[in-house]
């Protein structure tokens, strides 16, 4: 049994993270398309294209079983296109986080954050007002949010400006339930309770777990390889995502760019 997870950049690795620890025994394979980061300010055709480069190369290298798309911009946009184009089980983050919001929030007032193309694409909101016309759905992108969070800002006290500059509007709402549609986001989550510590935070990255179940045996530890198309000093600051025994390989781009 094998997984292929696929995200813009290092941010993904959250999703990695939590697929790899509740399923040791499956083998996971992960490409962050480093060297195109970020996807959530590119055109809808840009993003489907890079999404099925990526996911293509998850595919024919790997023939992974199922396929993960870990970036929510790319889940917006490409999720209909790579379940039309691949006949393995396509799983994004976007049904999974609506559906975990749904279950938590009683006052049926939810916040969403994202890229400026996962707000822009209403995918969040109109998942949700398919399951609950009664929701009112508040969103905003919160673009500043990815580069605090790949500078390893997390604490600094320019984050929890960022975090009341853009959440504040949200809360005074009434949101009692707020998405991180993004993934870089669940790396600030703390931050944002510590604000707000009334509000219940979904992160799809947990929430994606519950799609994945049905696909998985048990078999014995699985192999671990994270691929990125750039190697930058970035990592530095998510080694603590990354598993022990998981070494970083670089792939070039043209090898992506072949379908
Ligand atoms: N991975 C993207 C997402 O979840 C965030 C970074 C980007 O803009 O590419 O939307």
């Amino acid at each position: 049994m094998s997984i292929g997870i696929f995200d813009s950049g290092v941010g993904g690795l959250t999703v990695f993270q939590s697929i790899s620890q509740i399923f040791p025994q499956v083998d996971i394979y992960y490409l962050g398309d480093s060297a195109r980061v970020p996807y959530g300010n590119k055109s809808k055709e840009t993003i489907i294209r890079y999404s099925l480069e990526c996911a293509s190369y998850l595919y024919e290298r790997f023939r992974i079983d199922v396929l993960v798309v870990a970036c929510n911009t790319a889940s917006s946009y490409a999720l209909e296109v790579l379940k039309n184009y691949f006949d393995i089980p396509v799983i994004g983050v976007v049904e999974p986080g609506v559906e975990a919001a749904l279950e938590v929030s009683t006052n049926r007032k939810v916040g969403v954050i994202g890229t400026y193309a996962t707000i822009n694409s209403n995918s969040y909101r109109s998942e949700i007002l398919k399951r609950d016309c009664n929701v009112d759905v508040y969103q905003k992108p919160c673009p500043l949010f990815v580069p605090l969070v790949e500078e390893g800002m997390i604490e600094h006290p320019v984050t929890y400006l960022m975090v009341k500059e853009y959440l504040q509007e949200l809360v005074d709402f009434g949101i009692d339930t707020l998405i991180l549609g993004c993934t870089h986001y669940p790396l600030l989550k703390d931050t944002i309770s510590s604000v707000y510590p009334n509000l219940k935070i979904v992160d799809s990255s947990k929430a994606i777990i519950d799609k994945i179940k049905p696909f998985c045996s048990k078999e014995e530890k699985g192999t671990r390889r994270i691929f990125f198309t750039d190697l930058s000093s970035s990592f530095k600051k998510f080694e603590k995502l990354l598993l022990a025994d998981s070494k970083i390989e670089k792939i070039e781009l043209s090898e992506l760019c072949k379908i």
